[in-house]
């Protein structure tokens, strides 16, 4: 026989930051990808230039794998949680899969009714998105299901929550989100992405609770976390750097062309987003020799969370 949690004196325990990131998650996570007008940046969309769609669509593609790549990867974490017992964690994640399922509704919407675009996107990711993307996110992902240990769960969470969600992710979606407002285009596309910087604020908030937990747990996990690291930086620079050798290109064609549209400083991502993963490290460090209680009571801002 199995003991539910909620029906003895534990209850639910409200105070811990998995259950306050569930109680922000039922207000500010419930936006519907459907109701995003893009009437004007379909209109957007129809006065720019061919290579000023080139390049949007380069960055929607990475987008709109990367969130179906999160979408299907997720599972075996929950699970790995799940069969700890952890349910406040456990009931954040259902909010965190259903977030990353309307990600990957939204920028398909934008790819058929704006862009209108049938084609395989496919041949648009290099080398090192694909290593990140086919190989590294899913292997570390799927060896929770045979290996829920604490290293396999900090190797998964460094691998989706630090690279790919805080390297990867949130740096684009800074860089998109800067570039398309500077010049009032794309209004839905904006209001979107707006959106899913403060669900994934939430998600990579879980992912430094997650792992700040784990090295408080057991100090060896530092050491885990940093070779993970070191293992996938080399892709995630490559990421950018495989992109930017694309799109430095674009762009100087479009500035040839007197064509306005944005800019977008190669440095300027790098640095915030070395900026951003070394925050979240100092977190991390931060966590060793913590108490695990002090752990499950940091605050949202502490991890980053967006109001
Ligand atoms: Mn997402
Ligand atoms: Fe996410």
């Amino acid at each position: 026989m199995r003991t539910m949690q909620t029906v003895t004196e534990k209850g639910l325990d409200h105070s811990i930051l998995p259950m306050r990131l569930y109680h922000k998650a039922k207000k500010l996570g419930i936006w519907d990808p459907r109701d995003i007008d893009f009437t004007k940046d379909a209109e957007d969309w129809a006065g720019f230039s061919d290579i000023q769609r080139a390049i949007l669509l380069r960055l929607c593609s990475l987008f709109q794998a990367g969130e179906e790549a999160v979408t299907r990867d997720l599972l075996p974490l929950i699970r790995a949680i799940s069969l700890e017992g952890r349910l406040e964690e456990e009931m954040y994640l259902a909010t965190f899969l259903w977030e990353e399922a309307k990600h990957t509704e939204v920028f398909r919407r934008f790819l058929d009714e704006v862009a209108c675009e049938k084609n395989d996107l496919t041949a648009m990711h290099g080398p090192n998105y694909r290593a990140i993307f086919d190989t590294q996110l899913p292997a570390s992902m799927e060896r929770l299901i045979h290996d829920p240990s604490p290293a396999a769960q900090a190797e998964a969470s460094v691998t989706y929550n630090m690279v790919v969600e805080g390297v990867l992710a949130e740096t684009g979606y800074y860089a998109f989100y800067n570039m398309l407002q500077a010049n009032g285009k794309m209004p839905g596309l904006l209001r979107a992405i707006g959106y899913l910087k403060k669900d994934e604020s939430r998600h990579i908030g879980y992912g430094t609770y997650l792992l700040s937990r784990l090295i408080s747990e057991q100090d060896e996990i530092w050491q885990v976390v940093q070779r993970r690291i070191q293992q996938l930086m080399p892709y995630a620079v490559g990421v950018v750097s495989e992109l930017f050798e694309v799109l430095n290109q674009q762009l100087d064609a479009v500035a040839a062309a007197g064509e306005e549209l944005f800019e977008l400083d190669q440095q300027d991502f790098m640095n915030y987003a070395m900026k951003q993963f070394q925050s979240r490290m100092n977190v991390l460090e931060r966590a060793r020799g913590k108490s695990v209680d002090e752990i499950y009571h940091v605050s949202e801002a502490t991890v980053g969370v967006l109001d």
